[in-house]
Parts: structure tokens; C-alpha cells; sequence
């Protein structure tokens, strides 16, 4: 008799032993992982296209990564900030201002996770004007901490029987063009959403009492949304001149994903504070603040900080994980993988009507899946199909979307031409599959 494999175990022992809340995309659980290729412990490969959630740019395992970690477990763990500092924060603060767009001085802090690098730069925009609102916008993911689910939109499931939410947080709709906020197309549109916000002036909050805006400069857990060129820059000016400061989160677009090395290189914008996260630590917890130092040096000493924020061997991982992506040329590398990932959907596209958009800004794209390519009902239940049974053939993904209905590409930046290519034939012949049953 075959013994039983160690993921049958497993998931027995999950079910008494994890909380439903908990949820995992998959019932294999990994037992190794190289630079795009994910086996599980009874054996199985996957290809991954979800990069542990946009964590892992340079990849599983990167040779340097791992020696990096190696040396700094042998050396120490922990002494925290705030007591005993040590090389490689100040190092990787250092080199993260001299990245971050835009000619201002810049400081940088670290934190442990996107959500309270989040929580931080809110904080420190509050200190800096001495005003409590911020706006947010429709589609947004910002974290689950209490602060930022309320900047975060969707309900179900970031938000559901989770409330008192914070005050003082206002809501706008982001450029969505599939869906388009204000009924109209891209170019001839003139960019009237942008209007929203200033309506919002008049008849939601008072501008002198907005201490911030936040934006992601592509949205993430919202569905891939990437805004035409000029967008953040109009806003960034209308913020300018009622002196709301900006915040970008770079957390999921940052670190080379969108083809350049922060995505609002694209934008030509400067936020005023910068939020930073999950590929900068190439797999281990690191979070980020970056901003102006005249904006960051607003909270006193000792207002910000925390015990573990920027743990030595996050940092000597997100040292290394900086030089990779400039040795291996990473940026440029996410403008051809995306490019690759564009024409292979745009074929499938024409064969397939129910993928009713594809976009994206370099390596970070997405599919929308419809029913119906004119009247754009989401193709909610195709795509939980579709998720389910690209694992089943072998690829890592994850889905997005208010309503669930957007694949989208994380795969490592690293990935080789030939296992993309076999993660598309799959992402292919499995449409074909969920579309027939
Ligand atoms: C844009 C953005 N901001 C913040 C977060 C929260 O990061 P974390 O999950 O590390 O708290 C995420 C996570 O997906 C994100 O995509």
C-alpha cells in the first residue's frame, strides 16, 4: 500500500489547527523553491506566477540572497533601533533615498510589513501638515491593520464584521478606464476623472483639513489598474496646491516589477512619502518609509519606529536584492516579460472573448475576465474555475478584482523565457478547458 502523502496530513492537521479566516490558494504545501519553480512536499513542480504575492522579484533561492541571509544568521538577530544600530539599515536606507524618484533629500525607515509602512507614512503626513484627513480611492489595497483596512476598499473579505473603521478617511474613484468612473474613453476623455477630486473639494471634505492622498501608482489587489500616463501627475499637482502631501505606495509596483525601478518613474511623480515592501525584502519582512526629509523629520524623537522594524537580515537581504536587480538588468527584463505576456493574451484574446481586457505596466499584468465583452459582467465564477484548475495543471496564481474576476502575473523577474512560455501554454490550454466544461 501506498504510504499517505505528507500533504493528506497536513491538510487534516490544517483544518483543527488554523482559524477558516486563514485561507490558502492551494491545498499542496511547498516543500522548496528555485528562482520560478515551486515543488511540493509529495513531489509536484509548479511554475509560479504569483511570486509569493509579488515578493519574490529576484526570484526563489537567488544564490545571493541566500548567502546574504547566510552571513548575517552567523553574525547576530536582533538588538532593535531604538537600542543598538547596525550597518545595513543604514546602508539600505541610504541607498533607497538615492533611488527613490525625484532630485529632494529623502530619509528612509523601516518597518515590518506594507501595512505599517502604511500606518507609518500616515502618521508622519499627519505630524507634517497637522491635519487628520486622508483620501483614498475606490479599488484600493493598502493593508489589514485597522488603519489601513479603512483606507483599503473592498468588503468581502478585508472588511466584513471588521468595523468601527477610522474617521476621517474620504474615498475617490481611481482612472479606471475598462470601467471608466466618468462614462467616457481614453484619450478624448481629457482626462475629466481627474475632476473628480476637485468636486470632492467642494461637496465631500475641506482640502485644509486633508493631510494626504494615497495612491498606488498601478493598483494591485484591485485588479492591476494602471492609469494613463498623466494621471498621477495632475493629481500630484491639484494635491500640491491645496497642500495635501502625497503618498505613493510602492509596495506591490515597486522594486523593478513595472520595468523601472519605482513604478512612478513611469509618472514622472515625486510623492512626498513613498511606501515600500514585499520585493525589497527578497522573502523576508521588510517594510519601508521614504520620503522628503523635511517631511520626514516632522514626528519627534522617537515617535516612529517599533521593535523589530528593519530586522539585520531583512536588510542585508534587501541590500543584496538592490544589487541583483541592477546586475541582472531586472528593469528592463519586466518591460520584456510584460511585453511577451501582452502579445501571447493578445492572441488568446482573439480566441477567447470572455478575457475583456489586458493590461498592465511592465511585468505587472493583469486579465479581466467577462461574461460578455459588451456589457462587461464579471466572470466571477469562470475565474475561481480558472484559478483552480491552473493549479491543478501546474501554475501559481492569484487572482483580483472587486469582484474577483482579474488573473494577474507576479512571476519572478528572473523567470526564463522557456518556463514563462510553458506557464502561458498552460494559462492557455486551461481557458480553453474551464470555458468547454
Ligand atoms: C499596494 C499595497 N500596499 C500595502 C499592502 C499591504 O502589505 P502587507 O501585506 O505586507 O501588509 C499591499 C499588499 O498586498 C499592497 O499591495
Amino acid at each position: 500500500m501506498n504510504p499517505e502523502p505528507v500533504s493528506a496530513e497536513l491538510n487534516r492537521l490544517r483544518a483543527e489547527a488554523l482559524p477558516k479566516g486563514v485561507v490558502s490558494a492551494t491545498t499542496s504545501f511547498i516543500a522548496s523553491a528555485k528562482n520560478a519553480t515551486i515543488t511540493d512536499t509529495d513531489g509536484k513542480e509548479f511554475i509560479d506566477f504569483a511570486g509569493g504575492i509579488g515578493v519574490m522579484n529576484v526570484g526563489h533561492s537567488h544564490p545571493k540572497v541566500v548567502a546574504a541571509a547566510h552571513a548575517q544568521v552567523d553574525k547576530f538577530a536582533h538588538t532593535s533601533i531604538s537600542v543598538f544600530p547596525w550597518e545595513s539599515y543604514i546602508r539600505l536606507a541610504a541607498k533607497i533615498n538615492e533611488k527613490a524618484p525625484g532630485d529632494t533629500p529623502k530619509r528612509t525607515m523601516f518597518v515590518n510589513s506594507g501595512a505599517e509602512a502604511v500606518e507609518n507614512a500616515v502618521k508622519i503626513a499627519r505630524a507634517a501638515t497637522g491635519r487628520p484627513g486622508v483620501v483614498c480611492y475606490q479599488n484600493a489595497f493598502h493593508g489589514r491593520t485597522n488603519l489601513t483596512m479603512g483606507l483599503t476598499s473592498k468588503i468581502v473579505p478585508y472588511k466584513k464584521d471588521f468595523g468601527p473603521f477610522p474617521a476621517d478617511i474620504y474615498r475617490i474613484p481611481y482612472a479606471y478606464c475598462y470601467r471608466c468612473p466618468v462614462g467616457k474613453e481614453y484619450p478624448s476623455c481629457n482626462m475629466a476623472c481627474v475632476g473628480l477630486l476637485e468636486q470632492a473639494f467642494e461637496n465631500q471634505f475641506q482640502a485644509d483639513r486633508i493631510a494626504c492622498l494615497i495612491a498606488e501608482p498601478v493598483q494591485g489587489e484591485g485588479g492591476f489598474i494602471a492609469p494613463p500616463l498623466e494621471y498621477h501627475r495632475m493629481i500630484k499637482d491639484l494635491c500640491e496646491s491645496k497642500g495635501i502631501l502625497y503618498i505613493a505606495d510602492e509596495v506591490q509596483a515597486g522594486f523593478g516589477r513595472t520595468g523601472k525601478f519605482f513604478a512612478m518613474e513611469h509618472y514622472g511623480v515625486e510623492g512626498d512619502i513613498m511606501t515600500t515592501a514585499k520585493s525589497m525584502g527578497g522573502g523576508y519582512p521588510l517594510g519601508g518609509i521614504t520620503g522628503k526629509a523635511a517631511v520626514m523629520d516632522s514626528p519627534c524623537a522617537g515617535g516612529i519606529g517599533g521593535t523589530y522594524g528593519g530586522n539585520p537580515l531583512a536588510c542585508a537581504v534587501g541590500l543584496t536584492v538592490i544589487d541583483i536587480i541592477e546586475e541582472e538588468n531586472l528593469c528592463a527584463r519586466a518591460a520584456d516579460i510584460g511585453a511577451r505576456v501582452r502579445d501571447r493574451w493578445g492572441a488568446m484574446q482573439k480566441k477567447f472573448p470572455q478575457i475583456g481586457d489586458i493590461r498592465g505596466l511592465g511585468a505587472m499584468m493583469a486579465m479581466e475576465l467577462v461574461e460578455d465583452p459588451k456589457t462587461k459582467k464579471p466572470a466571477t465564477a469562470l475565474t475561481k474555475a480558472y484559478r483552480v484548475k491552473l493549479y491543478e495543471n501546474g501554475l501559481v496564481n492569484v487572482i483580483a478584482g472587486t469582484y474577483d474576476n482579474v488573473i494577474r502575473t507576479l512571476v519572478p523577474l528572473t523567470i526564463d523565457w522557456e518556463t514563462l512560455d510553458k506557464g502561458l501554454d498552460i494559462m492557455e490550454s486551461t481557458l480553453a478547458q474551464v470555458i468547454a466544461s
